[in-house]
């Protein structure tokens, strides 16, 4: 994985076919996705209950390109283990999830990951100052994190330009993470995002045997994105 600020499309598998999983992954990537999210949720850090490690090392197989894990759980520390053995390229926690995210980022580095601090919508992105040279990617979420399908937060589009600014040359991926679809999407780009996650926007009108439809999303959503930065 080399580091670029070019746009990458990371489609959310929250919005495909759950009893399908890896024809579903296949069928992204052979359709211009270029990193795999994989949404992890715990039923007490938000509420809602998605992928264990099990999970997450059966679809491992299935993904050729980046698989990039969100972990909205708390507590984070004792799993991350558990998930880097499952295959995660990029692991991502919450700067929310405990008190200790510089001792969580350590850890997602010495278990072989890169590492990655989301920031959920009402936390302000000093937050992550002190962290900045210990991670790979800063995940901004621009939904409340929990559910698929949510309507995109324009308040975090600032928060964004401040990030941007405060790495500064380091390299460290900003990513997006809800709502985002081709009105949005253009939005965060010229604020400095480089991968923009995105469920229902890659999914909708798409399927295993009809998977056209996602490449079109992906490049609308690439599109939106050369046409107005
Ligand atoms: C929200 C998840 C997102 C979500 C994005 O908790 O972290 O990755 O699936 O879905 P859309 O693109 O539909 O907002
Ligand atoms: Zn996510």
């Amino acid at each position: 994985m080399s580091f670029s600020r070019e746009l990458k499309i990371a489609p959310s598998i929250l919005s495909a076919d759950f009893a399908n999983f890896g024809a579903e992954i296949e069928a992204i990537e052979a359709q211009g996705a270029d990193w795999v999210h994989v949404d992890v949720m715990d039923g007490h850090f938000v509420p809602n209950l998605t992928f264990g490690p099990p999970l997450c090392a059966g679809i491992r197989k299935h993904i050729k390109t980046v698989m990039d894990v969100h972990l909205m759980i708390s507590p984070v520390d004792a799993y991350i283990e558990a998930y880097a053995a499952a295959g995660a390229d990029i692991l991502t926690a919450h700067v929310e999830a405990g008190p200790h995210s510089h001792r969580t980022m350590q850890a997602i580095r010495a278990a072989g990951c890169k590492a990655g601090v989301a920031l959920n919508p009402g936390t302000p992105v000093e937050a992550v100052d002190t962290l900045l040279d210990m991670v790979d990617l800063v995940c901004v979420m621009t939904v409340n994190p929990g559910f698929g399908g949510q309507k995109f937060i324009h308040s975090q589009i600032d928060k964004v330009k401040r990030l941007r600014a405060m790495i500064g040359d380091r390299p460290i991926h900003i990513e997006i993470d809800g709502g985002v679809t081709p009105e949005t999407a253009p939005l965060v780009r010229a604020a400095g995002a480089d991968v923009l996650v995105a469920g229902s926007a890659v999914f909708k009108g798409g399927s295993v045997s009809t998977p056209a439809p996602y490449g079109e999303n992906i490049r609308a959503l690439r599109t939106a994105c050369d046409t107005l930065v």
